[in-house]
Protein backbone atom coordinates (compact mmCIF):
# COMPACT_ATOMS: atom_id res chain seq x y z
CA UNK A 1 0.00 0.00 0.00
CA UNK A 2 1.80 3.50 -1.18
CA UNK A 3 1.86 5.61 1.70
CA UNK A 4 3.54 9.19 2.43
CA UNK A 5 7.30 7.84 2.35
CA UNK A 6 6.90 6.35 -0.88
CA UNK A 7 7.17 8.30 -4.42
CA UNK A 8 4.44 7.88 -6.69
CA UNK A 9 5.13 5.46 -9.60
CA UNK A 10 4.57 7.61 -12.58
CA UNK A 11 4.65 4.65 -14.79
CA UNK A 12 1.92 2.50 -12.99
CA UNK A 13 -1.21 1.77 -15.10
CA UNK A 14 -4.85 2.41 -13.96
CA UNK A 15 -6.68 -0.17 -12.34
CA UNK A 16 -9.62 -1.73 -15.32
CA UNK A 17 -12.36 -0.35 -13.26
CA UNK A 18 -10.77 2.90 -13.95
CA UNK A 19 -11.85 2.59 -17.67
CA UNK A 20 -15.79 2.58 -16.46
CA UNK A 21 -18.04 2.15 -18.91
CA UNK A 22 -15.44 1.49 -21.81
CA UNK A 23 -14.55 -1.95 -20.17
CA UNK A 24 -11.35 -2.72 -21.15
CA UNK A 25 -9.15 -5.55 -20.38
CA UNK A 26 -6.42 -4.82 -17.24
CA UNK A 27 -3.57 -6.42 -20.14
CA UNK A 28 -5.00 -3.96 -22.50
CA UNK A 29 -4.93 -0.65 -20.58
CA UNK A 30 -0.76 -0.28 -20.87
CA UNK A 31 -1.61 0.89 -24.01
CA UNK A 32 -4.00 3.69 -25.06
CA UNK A 33 -5.12 2.20 -28.51
CA UNK A 34 -7.92 -0.51 -27.50
CA UNK A 35 -9.14 1.80 -25.10
CA UNK A 36 -9.74 4.42 -27.17
CA UNK A 37 -11.32 2.12 -29.90
CA UNK A 38 -13.64 1.44 -26.58
CA UNK A 39 -14.25 4.95 -25.99
CA UNK A 40 -14.47 5.68 -30.12
CA UNK A 41 -17.12 2.98 -30.21
CA UNK A 42 -19.14 4.50 -27.28
CA UNK A 43 -19.29 7.40 -28.67
CA UNK A 44 -19.77 7.07 -32.41
CA UNK A 45 -20.33 11.69 -32.96
CA UNK A 46 -16.49 11.49 -31.46
CA UNK A 47 -15.58 10.31 -35.24
CA UNK A 48 -16.88 13.81 -36.72
CA UNK A 49 -14.35 16.13 -34.63
CA UNK A 50 -11.27 14.47 -36.85
CA UNK A 51 -10.42 17.67 -37.76
CA UNK A 52 -9.50 18.55 -34.52
CA UNK A 53 -7.04 15.47 -34.63
CA UNK A 54 -4.87 17.01 -37.68
CA UNK A 55 -5.04 20.28 -35.40
CA UNK A 56 -3.48 18.68 -32.27
CA UNK A 57 -0.85 16.99 -34.97
CA UNK A 58 -0.37 20.58 -36.71
CA UNK A 59 -1.46 24.13 -34.62
CA UNK A 60 -1.21 22.58 -31.32
CA UNK A 61 1.84 20.04 -31.84
CA UNK A 62 3.72 21.40 -29.00
CA UNK A 63 1.45 19.81 -26.29
CA UNK A 64 2.99 16.61 -27.47
CA UNK A 65 6.51 17.81 -28.34
CA UNK A 66 6.53 18.63 -24.22
CA UNK A 67 4.85 15.96 -23.54
CA UNK A 68 1.73 18.03 -22.06
CA UNK A 69 -1.54 16.91 -21.02
CA UNK A 70 -3.20 20.12 -20.49
CA UNK A 71 -6.62 20.31 -18.35
CA UNK A 72 -6.93 23.31 -17.40
CA UNK A 73 -8.81 24.93 -19.99
CA UNK A 74 -11.34 26.98 -18.18
CA UNK A 75 -8.50 28.93 -16.60
CA UNK A 76 -7.01 29.36 -20.04
CA UNK A 77 -7.85 28.29 -23.61
CA UNK A 78 -4.53 27.34 -26.02
CA UNK A 79 -3.77 28.96 -28.82
CA UNK A 80 -3.13 27.49 -32.74
CA UNK A 81 0.08 28.29 -34.10
CA UNK A 82 -1.51 29.35 -37.13
CA UNK A 83 -3.09 32.44 -35.16
CA UNK A 84 0.49 33.42 -34.08
CA UNK A 85 1.15 33.37 -37.51
CA UNK A 86 -1.46 34.87 -38.89
CA UNK A 87 -1.51 38.02 -36.51
CA UNK A 88 2.56 38.70 -36.42
CA UNK A 89 1.86 38.78 -40.51
CA UNK A 90 -0.49 41.93 -40.17
CA UNK A 91 1.93 43.44 -37.48
CA UNK A 92 5.15 42.61 -39.66
CA UNK A 93 3.58 43.66 -42.58
CA UNK A 94 1.47 46.77 -41.17
CA UNK A 95 1.74 50.22 -39.63
CA UNK A 96 -0.23 50.79 -36.58
CA UNK A 97 -0.88 53.82 -34.95
CA UNK A 98 -2.90 55.18 -31.74
CA UNK A 99 -6.47 54.52 -32.83
CA UNK A 100 -7.50 58.41 -31.19
CA UNK A 101 -6.08 60.21 -34.22
CA UNK A 102 -7.24 60.48 -38.10
CA UNK A 103 -3.54 59.85 -39.52
CA UNK A 104 -2.88 56.73 -42.07
CA UNK A 105 -1.89 54.85 -39.18
CA UNK A 106 -4.17 55.30 -36.69
CA UNK A 107 -6.70 55.24 -39.56
CA UNK A 108 -5.59 51.55 -39.75
CA UNK A 109 -5.74 50.38 -36.08
CA UNK A 110 -9.24 51.86 -36.27
CA UNK A 111 -10.32 49.53 -39.11
CA UNK A 112 -8.59 46.45 -37.41
CA UNK A 113 -11.09 47.63 -34.05
CA UNK A 114 -13.74 47.95 -36.05
CA UNK A 115 -13.22 44.55 -37.55
CA UNK A 116 -13.02 42.73 -34.16
CA UNK A 117 -15.98 43.97 -33.09
CA UNK A 118 -18.56 43.23 -35.69
CA UNK A 119 -16.60 39.89 -35.68
CA UNK A 120 -17.54 39.37 -31.89
CA UNK A 121 -21.16 40.54 -32.58
CA UNK A 122 -21.39 38.31 -35.47
CA UNK A 123 -20.04 35.12 -33.67
CA UNK A 124 -22.59 35.22 -31.45
CA UNK A 125 -25.28 36.23 -34.00
CA UNK A 126 -26.05 39.57 -32.44
CA UNK A 127 -27.38 42.03 -33.88
CA UNK A 128 -26.31 45.69 -33.96
CA UNK A 129 -29.16 47.42 -33.72
CA UNK A 130 -29.70 45.42 -30.50
CA UNK A 131 -26.41 44.81 -29.30
CA UNK A 132 -22.98 46.37 -28.57
CA UNK A 133 -19.19 44.69 -28.45
CA UNK A 134 -17.39 46.84 -25.85
CA UNK A 135 -14.15 45.58 -25.10
CA UNK A 136 -12.37 45.38 -21.69
CA UNK A 137 -9.01 43.65 -20.65
CA UNK A 138 -10.97 40.59 -19.79
CA UNK A 139 -14.29 38.89 -18.51
CA UNK A 140 -13.63 40.72 -15.05
CA UNK A 141 -13.28 43.93 -16.52
CA UNK A 142 -16.38 43.59 -18.38
CA UNK A 143 -18.44 42.34 -14.96
CA UNK A 144 -16.57 45.42 -12.93
CA UNK A 145 -18.02 48.06 -16.08
CA UNK A 146 -21.98 46.63 -15.24
CA UNK A 147 -21.25 46.18 -11.59
CA UNK A 148 -19.81 49.72 -11.13
CA UNK A 149 -21.83 51.64 -12.98
CA UNK A 150 -25.51 49.76 -13.08
CA UNK A 151 -28.02 52.37 -10.79
CA UNK A 152 -28.37 50.89 -7.73
CA UNK A 153 -30.27 52.71 -5.04
CA UNK A 154 -31.79 51.74 -1.88
CA UNK A 155 -34.52 49.41 -2.19
CA UNK A 156 -33.12 47.83 -5.10
CA UNK A 157 -32.10 44.32 -5.86
CA UNK A 158 -28.68 42.26 -6.88
CA UNK A 159 -29.90 38.68 -6.92
CA UNK A 160 -26.88 36.08 -7.83
CA UNK A 161 -26.66 32.39 -7.43
CA UNK A 162 -23.95 30.79 -4.99
CA UNK A 163 -22.56 29.46 -7.47
CA UNK A 164 -20.50 32.40 -9.19
CA UNK A 165 -16.84 33.67 -10.14
CA UNK A 166 -15.58 36.20 -7.42
CA UNK A 167 -15.84 38.59 -10.10
CA UNK A 168 -19.41 38.40 -10.03
CA UNK A 169 -19.59 38.25 -6.08
CA UNK A 170 -18.12 41.57 -6.07
CA UNK A 171 -20.33 43.47 -7.96
CA UNK A 172 -22.48 42.90 -4.43
CA UNK A 173 -19.99 45.66 -2.92
CA UNK A 174 -21.36 48.13 -5.56
CA UNK A 175 -24.53 47.22 -4.82
CA UNK A 176 -23.98 47.67 -0.87
CA UNK A 177 -22.36 50.60 -1.24
CA UNK A 178 -25.24 52.18 -2.72
CA UNK A 179 -27.98 50.31 -0.60
CA UNK A 180 -29.21 47.63 -2.30
CA UNK A 181 -29.90 44.51 -1.27
CA UNK A 182 -27.89 41.51 -2.10
CA UNK A 183 -29.52 37.71 -2.40
CA UNK A 184 -28.11 34.58 -2.93
CA UNK A 185 -30.20 31.67 -4.81
CA UNK A 186 -28.54 28.49 -3.13
CA UNK A 187 -27.13 25.05 -5.13
CA UNK A 188 -28.14 21.99 -4.09
CA UNK A 189 -25.45 19.27 -3.46
CA UNK A 190 -24.84 17.03 -5.15
CA UNK A 191 -25.33 17.80 -8.71
CA UNK A 192 -24.83 21.59 -7.39
CA UNK A 193 -27.69 23.03 -9.57
CA UNK A 194 -29.83 25.19 -8.48
CA UNK A 195 -33.06 24.26 -7.24
CA UNK A 196 -35.61 25.08 -10.36
CA UNK A 197 -38.43 24.98 -8.31
CA UNK A 198 -37.00 27.52 -6.12
CA UNK A 199 -35.71 30.02 -8.47
CA UNK A 200 -39.52 31.47 -9.64
CA UNK A 201 -39.66 32.63 -5.32
CA UNK A 202 -36.35 34.52 -6.11
CA UNK A 203 -37.61 36.02 -9.53
CA UNK A 204 -40.96 37.25 -8.36
CA UNK A 205 -39.74 38.65 -5.12
CA UNK A 206 -39.39 42.25 -6.22
CA UNK A 207 -40.81 45.27 -5.48
CA UNK A 208 -41.99 47.47 -8.24
CA UNK A 209 -40.10 50.23 -10.00
CA UNK A 210 -36.64 49.19 -9.04
CA UNK A 211 -33.62 48.70 -10.90
CA UNK A 212 -32.97 45.15 -9.91
CA UNK A 213 -30.03 42.92 -11.61
CA UNK A 214 -29.94 39.30 -11.68
CA UNK A 215 -26.28 37.65 -12.62
CA UNK A 216 -25.56 33.65 -13.37
CA UNK A 217 -22.76 31.90 -15.13
CA UNK A 218 -24.09 29.89 -18.30
CA UNK A 219 -21.40 27.44 -17.02
CA UNK A 220 -20.05 27.01 -13.05
CA UNK A 221 -16.31 27.15 -13.40
CA UNK A 222 -16.17 24.96 -10.45
CA UNK A 223 -18.38 22.19 -11.35
CA UNK A 224 -19.17 22.57 -14.99
CA UNK A 225 -22.84 22.75 -14.13
CA UNK A 226 -24.68 24.37 -17.34
CA UNK A 227 -27.32 26.84 -15.87
CA UNK A 228 -30.47 26.99 -18.12
CA UNK A 229 -30.51 30.11 -20.44
CA UNK A 230 -34.63 29.85 -20.20
CA UNK A 231 -33.78 31.80 -16.80
CA UNK A 232 -32.83 34.72 -19.27
CA UNK A 233 -36.54 35.16 -20.46
CA UNK A 234 -37.90 34.41 -17.06
CA UNK A 235 -36.51 37.13 -15.53
CA UNK A 236 -37.01 39.70 -18.05
CA UNK A 237 -40.95 39.15 -17.50
CA UNK A 238 -40.70 40.08 -14.08
CA UNK A 239 -38.05 42.50 -14.55
CA UNK A 240 -34.58 41.71 -13.98
CA UNK A 241 -31.81 42.99 -15.92
CA UNK A 242 -29.68 40.20 -16.41
CA UNK A 243 -25.90 39.45 -16.12
CA UNK A 244 -24.73 36.34 -18.14
CA UNK A 245 -21.09 35.67 -17.44
CA UNK A 246 -20.28 33.29 -20.37
CA UNK A 247 -16.60 33.37 -19.66
CA UNK A 248 -16.33 29.72 -19.29
CA UNK A 249 -19.23 28.73 -21.44
CA UNK A 250 -18.53 29.81 -25.23
CA UNK A 251 -15.36 28.50 -25.33
CA UNK A 252 -17.00 24.59 -25.77
CA UNK A 253 -20.73 25.78 -26.65
CA UNK A 254 -22.94 27.72 -28.59
CA UNK A 255 -24.56 30.98 -27.35
CA UNK A 256 -26.99 32.48 -29.92
CA UNK A 257 -27.91 36.56 -28.90
CA UNK A 258 -30.75 35.87 -31.67
CA UNK A 259 -32.10 32.97 -29.57
CA UNK A 260 -31.43 34.38 -26.16
CA UNK A 261 -30.96 38.06 -24.93
CA UNK A 262 -29.32 39.14 -21.95
CA UNK A 263 -28.85 42.47 -21.04
CA UNK A 264 -25.16 41.75 -20.46
CA UNK A 265 -22.67 39.14 -21.23
CA UNK A 266 -19.32 39.10 -19.82
CA UNK A 267 -16.55 36.82 -21.79
CA UNK A 268 -12.56 36.55 -21.88
CA UNK A 269 -11.01 35.51 -25.29
CA UNK A 270 -8.54 34.04 -24.44
CA UNK A 271 -10.57 31.09 -22.63
CA UNK A 272 -11.87 30.48 -26.23
CA UNK A 273 -9.06 30.18 -28.19
CA UNK A 274 -5.96 31.16 -26.57
CA UNK A 275 -4.25 34.22 -27.99
CA UNK A 276 -4.38 36.79 -27.01
CA UNK A 277 -4.71 37.47 -23.34
CA UNK A 278 -5.52 40.65 -21.95
CA UNK A 279 -8.82 41.46 -24.38
CA UNK A 280 -12.23 40.69 -23.07
CA UNK A 281 -15.84 41.91 -23.94
CA UNK A 282 -19.00 42.91 -22.55
CA UNK A 283 -21.91 42.52 -25.25
CA UNK A 284 -24.47 44.92 -24.31
CA UNK A 285 -28.10 45.03 -24.60
CA UNK A 286 -28.23 48.91 -26.19
CA UNK A 287 -31.47 49.89 -24.38
CA UNK A 288 -30.14 48.51 -20.93
CA UNK A 289 -26.43 49.81 -21.31
CA UNK A 290 -28.61 53.60 -21.98
CA UNK A 291 -29.38 52.66 -17.97
CA UNK A 292 -25.73 52.83 -16.62
CA UNK A 293 -24.40 55.25 -14.92
CA UNK A 294 -20.37 55.35 -15.60
CA UNK A 295 -18.92 56.70 -12.29
CA UNK A 296 -15.85 58.94 -14.36
CA UNK A 297 -14.88 59.89 -17.37
CA UNK A 298 -11.05 59.20 -18.91
CA UNK A 299 -9.37 59.53 -22.14
CA UNK A 300 -10.98 57.71 -25.12
CA UNK A 301 -14.58 57.76 -23.51
CA UNK A 302 -15.66 61.52 -23.68
CA UNK A 303 -16.15 63.35 -26.98
CA UNK A 304 -15.28 66.75 -25.12
CA UNK A 305 -14.65 67.78 -21.54
CA UNK A 306 -13.43 70.67 -19.96
CA UNK A 307 -11.37 72.07 -16.86
CA UNK A 308 -12.53 75.56 -16.68
CA UNK A 309 -15.97 74.35 -16.72
CA UNK A 310 -16.65 71.14 -15.03
CA UNK A 311 -18.63 69.33 -18.12
CA UNK A 312 -17.91 66.42 -20.05
CA UNK A 313 -19.86 64.68 -23.23
CA UNK A 314 -20.21 61.09 -23.10
CA UNK A 315 -18.67 59.37 -26.37
CA UNK A 316 -21.64 57.54 -27.67
CA UNK A 317 -21.80 53.30 -27.75
CA UNK A 318 -18.90 51.38 -27.02
CA UNK A 319 -16.54 54.56 -26.38
CA UNK A 320 -18.07 55.24 -23.63
CA UNK A 321 -17.15 52.31 -22.15
CA UNK A 322 -13.57 52.04 -23.09
CA UNK A 323 -11.01 53.23 -20.53
CA UNK A 324 -8.18 54.79 -22.50
CA UNK A 325 -6.56 53.33 -25.68
CA UNK A 326 -8.00 49.92 -26.57
CA UNK A 327 -5.68 46.91 -26.82
CA UNK A 328 -5.27 47.97 -30.53
CA UNK A 329 -2.56 45.79 -31.18
CA UNK A 330 -4.01 42.99 -29.69
CA UNK A 331 -7.73 43.09 -31.02
CA UNK A 332 -6.38 42.51 -34.59
CA UNK A 333 -5.80 38.85 -32.96
CA UNK A 334 -9.47 38.82 -32.03
CA UNK A 335 -10.85 38.40 -35.35
CA UNK A 336 -8.40 36.15 -36.56
CA UNK A 337 -9.51 33.46 -32.98
CA UNK A 338 -13.05 34.13 -33.82
CA UNK A 339 -12.76 33.20 -37.50
CA UNK A 340 -10.48 29.62 -36.27
CA UNK A 341 -13.07 29.02 -34.04
CA UNK A 342 -15.95 29.47 -37.14
CA UNK A 343 -13.59 27.17 -39.64
CA UNK A 344 -13.74 24.51 -36.51
CA UNK A 345 -16.94 24.58 -35.90
CA UNK A 346 -18.22 25.69 -32.06
CA UNK A 347 -20.60 22.89 -32.14
CA UNK A 348 -17.60 20.18 -33.64
CA UNK A 349 -15.62 21.49 -30.07
CA UNK A 350 -18.58 21.00 -27.97
CA UNK A 351 -19.30 17.34 -29.41
CA UNK A 352 -15.44 16.29 -28.92
CA UNK A 353 -15.11 17.94 -25.48
CA UNK A 354 -18.79 16.38 -24.53
CA UNK A 355 -17.55 12.74 -25.15
CA UNK A 356 -14.25 13.41 -23.41
CA UNK A 357 -15.87 14.68 -20.20
CA UNK A 358 -18.27 11.96 -20.36
CA UNK A 359 -14.96 9.72 -20.54
CA UNK A 360 -13.11 11.88 -17.81
CA UNK A 361 -16.43 10.97 -15.42
CA UNK A 362 -16.72 7.22 -15.98
CA UNK A 363 -12.68 7.55 -14.90
CA UNK A 364 -13.59 9.07 -11.72
CA UNK A 365 -16.68 7.74 -10.86
CA UNK A 366 -15.37 4.22 -11.54
CA UNK A 367 -12.10 4.89 -9.17
CA UNK A 368 -11.84 2.10 -6.43
CA UNK A 369 -9.07 1.25 -3.68
CA UNK A 370 -8.58 -2.68 -3.53
CA UNK A 371 -11.10 -3.09 -0.50
CA UNK A 372 -14.07 -1.09 -3.26
CA UNK A 373 -14.57 2.10 -1.87
CA UNK A 374 -14.42 5.18 -4.01
CA UNK A 375 -11.50 6.51 -4.34
CA UNK A 376 -12.69 9.52 -5.86
CA UNK A 377 -15.68 12.02 -5.23
CA UNK A 378 -17.00 14.56 -8.19
CA UNK A 379 -18.52 17.59 -7.55
CA UNK A 380 -21.17 18.49 -9.73
CA UNK A 381 -23.41 16.55 -11.93
CA UNK A 382 -21.85 12.48 -13.19
CA UNK A 383 -23.92 12.37 -16.40
CA UNK A 384 -23.20 14.53 -19.53
CA UNK A 385 -26.52 16.55 -19.87
CA UNK A 386 -26.39 20.00 -18.77
CA UNK A 387 -22.61 20.52 -17.99
CA UNK A 388 -19.76 21.27 -19.70
CA UNK A 389 -16.36 19.95 -20.32
CA UNK A 390 -15.27 21.34 -16.38
CA UNK A 391 -14.85 18.50 -13.76
CA UNK A 392 -14.45 19.28 -9.96
CA UNK A 393 -13.29 16.68 -8.00
CA UNK A 394 -10.93 15.10 -5.15
CA UNK A 395 -9.25 11.65 -4.54
CA UNK A 396 -10.41 9.60 -1.07
CA UNK A 397 -8.38 7.80 1.19
CA UNK A 398 -9.77 4.10 1.80
CA UNK A 399 -10.97 5.69 5.25
CA UNK A 400 -12.38 8.43 2.40
CA UNK A 401 -10.61 10.89 4.16
CA UNK A 402 -9.88 14.04 0.65
CA UNK A 403 -6.39 13.32 -0.34
CA UNK A 404 -4.73 16.99 0.25
CA UNK A 405 -5.03 18.57 -3.20
CA UNK A 406 -1.58 19.77 -2.75
CA UNK A 407 -0.42 16.27 -2.69
CA UNK A 408 -2.24 15.75 -5.91
CA UNK A 409 -0.97 18.75 -7.48
CA UNK A 410 2.71 17.24 -6.73
CA UNK A 411 2.11 14.02 -8.46
CA UNK A 412 0.47 15.92 -11.58
CA UNK A 413 3.37 17.83 -11.94
CA UNK A 414 5.14 14.48 -12.33
CA UNK A 415 2.73 13.51 -15.05
CA UNK A 416 2.94 16.63 -16.88
CA UNK A 417 -0.13 17.35 -16.43
CA UNK A 418 -1.68 20.79 -15.86
CA UNK A 419 -4.69 21.09 -13.56
CA UNK A 420 -6.23 23.39 -11.23
CA UNK A 421 -6.47 22.91 -7.48
CA UNK A 422 -8.32 25.44 -4.78
CA UNK A 423 -11.79 27.17 -4.82
CA UNK A 424 -11.26 28.37 -8.50
CA UNK A 425 -12.43 31.57 -7.37
CA UNK A 426 -16.14 30.17 -6.59
CA UNK A 427 -16.10 29.79 -3.30
CA UNK A 428 -20.28 29.70 -3.20
CA UNK A 429 -19.88 26.41 -5.43
CA UNK A 430 -17.08 25.06 -2.86
CA UNK A 431 -18.80 26.09 0.15
CA UNK A 432 -22.13 23.94 -1.26
CA UNK A 433 -19.92 20.73 -2.55
CA UNK A 434 -18.17 20.63 0.91
CA UNK A 435 -20.85 21.34 2.40
CA UNK A 436 -19.54 24.08 4.99
CA UNK A 437 -22.04 25.88 6.71
CA UNK A 438 -22.36 30.08 7.40
CA UNK A 439 -22.00 28.53 11.30
CA UNK A 440 -18.57 26.57 10.28
CA UNK A 441 -17.65 30.46 8.54
CA UNK A 442 -18.45 32.99 11.13
CA UNK A 443 -17.37 30.09 13.16
CA UNK A 444 -13.32 31.06 13.13
CA UNK A 445 -11.77 34.47 12.73
CA UNK A 446 -10.16 35.75 9.94
CA UNK A 447 -8.07 38.64 11.06
CA UNK A 448 -6.19 40.52 8.83
CA UNK A 449 -2.74 38.96 9.02
CA UNK A 450 -4.11 35.51 8.77
CA UNK A 451 -3.10 33.10 6.54
CA UNK A 452 -5.98 30.77 5.09
CA UNK A 453 -4.13 27.72 6.17
CA UNK A 454 -4.79 28.66 9.53
CA UNK A 455 -8.27 29.46 8.90
CA UNK A 456 -8.63 26.19 7.16
CA UNK A 457 -7.10 24.38 10.41
CA UNK A 458 -9.09 26.68 12.52
CA UNK A 459 -13.02 25.99 11.69
CA UNK A 460 -12.26 22.51 10.59
CA UNK A 461 -12.16 21.72 6.89
CA UNK A 462 -11.69 19.07 5.04
CA UNK A 463 -9.79 20.12 2.51
CA UNK A 464 -8.19 23.19 0.91
CA UNK A 465 -10.18 22.99 -2.17
CA UNK A 466 -10.91 20.65 -4.54
CA UNK A 467 -9.11 19.46 -8.27
CA UNK A 468 -10.52 20.60 -11.80
CA UNK A 469 -10.08 18.99 -14.76
CA UNK A 470 -11.49 21.02 -18.42
CA UNK A 471 -11.40 20.24 -21.51
CA UNK A 472 -10.24 22.17 -24.57
CA UNK A 473 -10.63 22.91 -28.37
CA UNK A 474 -6.78 20.58 -28.45
CA UNK A 475 -7.91 17.95 -25.84
CA UNK A 476 -8.13 14.36 -27.32
CA UNK A 477 -8.54 11.11 -25.93
CA UNK A 478 -5.13 10.19 -24.85
CA UNK A 479 -4.95 13.37 -22.27
CA UNK A 480 -7.97 11.19 -20.74
CA UNK A 481 -5.69 8.68 -21.23
CA UNK A 482 -2.98 9.88 -19.17
CA UNK A 483 -5.08 11.41 -16.83
CA UNK A 484 -6.54 7.83 -16.02
CA UNK A 485 -3.38 6.47 -15.39
CA UNK A 486 -2.53 9.26 -13.15
CA UNK A 487 -5.63 9.28 -11.46
CA UNK A 488 -4.26 4.86 -10.63
CA UNK A 489 -1.52 6.70 -8.87
CA UNK A 490 -4.31 7.39 -6.12
CA UNK A 491 -5.74 4.34 -5.60
CA UNK A 492 -5.00 2.60 -1.94
CA UNK A 493 -2.93 5.70 -0.82
CA UNK A 494 -3.25 5.74 3.16
CA UNK A 495 -1.32 8.93 3.56
CA UNK A 496 0.79 11.57 2.14
CA UNK A 497 3.90 13.48 3.05
CA UNK A 498 4.16 16.17 5.56
CA UNK A 499 6.33 18.69 3.24
CA UNK A 500 3.73 19.70 1.59
CA UNK A 501 3.38 23.97 0.79
CA UNK A 502 1.44 26.37 2.64
CA UNK A 503 -1.29 27.29 1.21
CA UNK A 504 -1.38 31.13 0.17
CA UNK A 505 -4.93 31.33 -1.81
CA UNK A 506 -8.30 29.85 -2.05
C1 LIG B 1 -17.14 31.82 -15.12
C2 LIG B 1 -16.00 32.80 -15.04
N1 LIG B 1 -16.27 34.09 -14.87
C3 LIG B 1 -15.30 35.01 -14.81
C4 LIG B 1 -13.99 34.66 -14.90
C5 LIG B 1 -12.94 35.71 -14.82
O1 LIG B 1 -12.23 35.73 -16.01
P1 LIG B 1 -10.93 36.65 -16.16
O2 LIG B 1 -9.99 36.23 -15.09
O3 LIG B 1 -10.45 36.37 -17.53
O4 LIG B 1 -11.39 38.04 -15.99
C6 LIG B 1 -13.65 33.32 -15.04
C7 LIG B 1 -12.25 32.88 -15.05
O5 LIG B 1 -11.92 31.75 -14.89
C8 LIG B 1 -14.69 32.36 -15.13
O6 LIG B 1 -14.43 31.06 -15.30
Amino acid sequence: MPTAGEPPMCASSPDSSMLGQMSVAHSEVHSPEPAEAAFRREHPAYAGTALLDQLRLTDFARLDHGGHVYLDYTGGGLYGESQLREHMRLLQSGVFGNPHSINPTSAASTERVKRARACALEFFNASPEEYVAIFTPNATGALRLVGEAYPFHPGDRFLLTFDNHNSVNGIREFARARGAETTYVPSVAPELRVDETLLPRYLTDIPGNHHNLFAYPAQSNFSGVQHSLEWIEHAHTHGWDVLLDAAAYVPTNRLDLSVWHPDFVAISFYKMFGWPTGVGCLLARRDTLAKLERPWFSGGTVVAAFVQRLYYQSAPGAAHFEDGTVNYLSLPAVETGLRFLDRIGIDTIHTRVTALAAALLDTLGSLRHSDGSPAAAVYGPRSPQQRGATVAFNFLHPDGRVIDERYVDRVANQHKISLRTGCFCNPGAGEIAFTISRETLLGGEFAEAMTLESYINQIGLPSGGAIRASLGLASNFRDVYRFMQFAGEFIDLTSVPHDLPPRSTC
